[in-house]
């Protein structure tokens, strides 16, 4: 059954002009984009998405580059779609990560990782009504 996860390119791969192979990967790889669109993070909306983070060493961080410029949300729909993006993003650890995923072409630090990717089907549809509220969820 298809499935929806979502991706968002994030604010160092939309500055250096990565968003095009980010996307062309992703369509190669049979996803298929269902909605689109430029946004940028405020602090609400961050410490809200990244909430199961809070407390966490690296979080302030996070949030500082969160907000730093703009991101590229992706709702992507595929058989398997959760589990087939993470594979295609690669690890969020740069010594776990395999060749040819997203994140070791684009990544730039543990932060800075060029792209995010929902780890759950209960995540993905937490983080989807969280950027695209108005879309349907089944
Ligand atoms: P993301 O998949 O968006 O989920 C949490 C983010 O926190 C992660 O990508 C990174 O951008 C950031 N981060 C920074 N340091 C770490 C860390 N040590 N472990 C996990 N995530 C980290």
């Amino acid at each position: 059954m298809n499935q929806r996860t979502l991706l968002l390119i994030k604010p160092n791969a939309v500055l250096h002009r990565h968003a095009g192979e980010i996307i062309h990967m992703i369509e190669e790889s049979a996803f298929l984009m269902r909605d689109l669109k430029i946004m940028r993070f405020d602090r609400a909306l961050a410490e809200q998405f990244y909430a199961e983070h809070l407390g966490k060493e690296f979080y302030p961080r996070l949030l500082d580059f969160m907000c730093s410029g703009d991101t590229i949300a992706v709702l992507l729909e595929k058989e398997n779609a959760v589990r087939d993006l993470r594979k295609l993003v690669g690890d969020t650890d740069p010594a776990k990560r395999e060749p040819r995923t997203i994140r070791a072409l684009f990544a730039e630090g543990i932060t800075e990782n060029a792209v995010h990717a929902s780890d759950s089907p209960d995540h993905a549809a937490r983080e989807i009504s969280l950027i695209f509220p108005h879309i349907n969820h089944y």
